[in-house]
């Protein structure tokens, strides 16, 4: 079905067409949702820390860790109080060891400016590190019940597959109407859940809707990567903190100088610090 012209941003389809989309993804939702431990939560630190890791990381993974992060940091206090050190061992496994960093300073600001609440406000959300416009509105929309329409991943597959099927190239900003046109008001908790498993079901089935979004980007590999060798750095120093670049250089097998710059780019980012050339994890 292509309903939509991607140059046009101001014409909705039918209302009868806009309802019967809605109806296919309820019904796909009622047949075959997925269940997930961050699902029907209304914690909204919980859901944040679901939704930041499941940023960039599978659901399988994150199921198994997101379990563990709540024992280890049940509230945002616990969060902003913890040693960086000790944030950043609980987030190795997940990759894209940045998102540790701003999850805790996002706590920080928390306690400091909302009295160690999340905010229940766009606005006041997206001011937080590491907290996009997705992330924000899944926290409105899964923890406070607030209809937030936004666009992620499975959101663009869904959309792309029923309105654009036959388009190229598609903006956001020619989705948007009809994301916000056709976000269910009364459960968009539920109605969120249900675009997630519909788009991955569509990922899954049909020939990837996304790759016809003008925002398609693929995971650069990892194997050999920069990415790789500053995790390797990172996690060299959490388990023998205090060594000279020197050590850690011939650990990830490089010579001293690549070490030595990835090693002051991590200083840079926060990760590490350097007093008298022994490396470690700043304590906060
Ligand atoms: N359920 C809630 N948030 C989700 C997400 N980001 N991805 C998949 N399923 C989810």
């Amino acid at each position: 079905m292509s309903t939509s012209d991607p140059d046009s941003t101001s014409e909705l389809p039918a209302h009868a067409v806009l309802e019967a989309f809605r109806a296919a993804v309820w019904e796909h939702f009622h047949a075959n949702r997925r269940e997930m431990p961050w699902r029907d939560v209304d914690d909204p630190y919980a859901v944040l820390v679901s939704e930041v890791m499941l940023q960039q990381t599978q659901v399988a993974r994150v199921t198994e860790r997101y379990r563990e992060w709540l024992e280890a940091f049940p509230t945002v206090d616990a969060l902003a109080a913890a040693p960086l050190a000790v944030v950043l061992e609980h987030w190795q496994g997940l990759g894209y060891n940045r998102r540790a960093i701003a999850l805790k300073r996002a706590a920080e600001q928390a306690v400091e400016r909302f009295g160690g609440r999340l905010p229940c406000d766009e606005a006041a959300l997206r001011s937080l590190p590491g907290v996009g416009p997705a992330t924000a509105s899944a926290v409105l929309n899964y923890a406070f019940r607030q209809p937030s329409p936004f666009i992620e991943t499975n959101v663009r597959a869904v959309f792309l597959h029923h309105f654009f099927a036959d388009a190229d190239g598609v903006p956001d900003s020619a989705l948007m109407p009809l994301v916000e046109a056709t976000w269910d008001r009364v459960d968009p908790r539920g109605w969120g859940y249900a675009l997630m498993d519909y788009g991955v079901h569509l990922k899954r089935t049909a020939a990837n809707p996304s790759r016809r979004s003008s925002h398609h980007a693929r995971q650069s590999p990892f194997e050999g990567s920069k990415r790789q060798k500053r995790a390797r750095l990172l996690r060299a120093v959490l388990a023998d903190p205090g060594a000279p670049a020197e050590s850690y250089a011939e650990g990830l097998g490089t010579g001293l100088p690549e070490a030595d710059a990835l090693l002051h780019e991590l200083a840079i980012e926060g990760f590490l610090v350097c007093e008298d050339d022994r490396w470690t994890v700043p304590e906060r």
